[in-house]
């Protein structure tokens, strides 16, 4: 079994919006998909659902720094760190970063910028963030900021069905199949 782990310790980056994409897409597929939710305050549609047959685990983590992170990360096929790009977020996807290098040298990292936009705040983290990416072995996406993530899950959809042809739907697209590419699950 395949596991993507979906992690930040920092709150509110998006880390649930993607996992329930994610276990959306594998459905959309009919491939028999596990989903965990290990935050206990829970903020996902899917909710935890550790099937035996499960070809691939979602994991969905909590916004706070986790004892058992570096654990979870070693088990992981694939990490995905979801993150906001003002410079407030630098702190939290360093101190995660640091962890995936001691814990999963070697494992595939999927850093998601989401809510991607022009503010000032945007051209500082992007300027520092240049400069990690050059060094390092991490995919890079960006999701934008979009109305159609709220209605998508205030409707219990994945926003892929819900606002087929908008911009968001087509970012989340993007950012399903490099990590189902990842895994060596062919995309969508
Ligand atoms: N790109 C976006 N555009 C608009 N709204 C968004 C976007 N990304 C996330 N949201 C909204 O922001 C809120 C927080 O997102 P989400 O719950 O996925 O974050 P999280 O990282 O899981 O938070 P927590 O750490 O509290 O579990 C949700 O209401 C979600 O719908
Ligand atoms: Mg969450």
């Amino acid at each position: 079994m395949k596991k993507v782990l979906i992690c930040n310790q920092k709150g509110g980056v998006g880390k649930s919006l993607i996992a329930d994409e994610l276990a959306f897409s594998f459905e959309r597929s009919g491939i028999p998909v596990a989903f965990f939710d290990l935050d206990v305050q829970g903020g996902t549609i899917h909710r935890t659902d550790q099937r035996q047959d499960a070809e691939v685990a979602v994991i969905d983590t909590p916004g706070a720094l986790q004892r058992q992170m570096g654990v979870w990360m070693a088990e992981a096929d694939v990490i995905v760190i979801p993150t906001r790009p003002t410079s407030r977020d630098i702190e939290p996807l360093l101190r995660m970063l640091e962890i995936a290098a001691k814990n999963a040298p070697t494992t595939p990292l999927v850093v998601v910028i989401n809510a991607w936009n022009r503010w000032r705040a945007s051209a500082d983290f992007r300027a520092w963030f240049q400069g990690q990416v050059k060094a390092g072995k991490m995919t890079v996406l960006t999701l934008p900021q979009s109305e159609q993530f709220v209605q998508a899950s205030a409707a219990g959809q994945s926003v892929i069905e819900y606002a087929k042809s908008s911009k968001a739907a087509r970012a989340m697209q993007e950012v399903v199949n490099t990590i189902r590419d990842l895994i060596g699950i062919v995309a969508e």
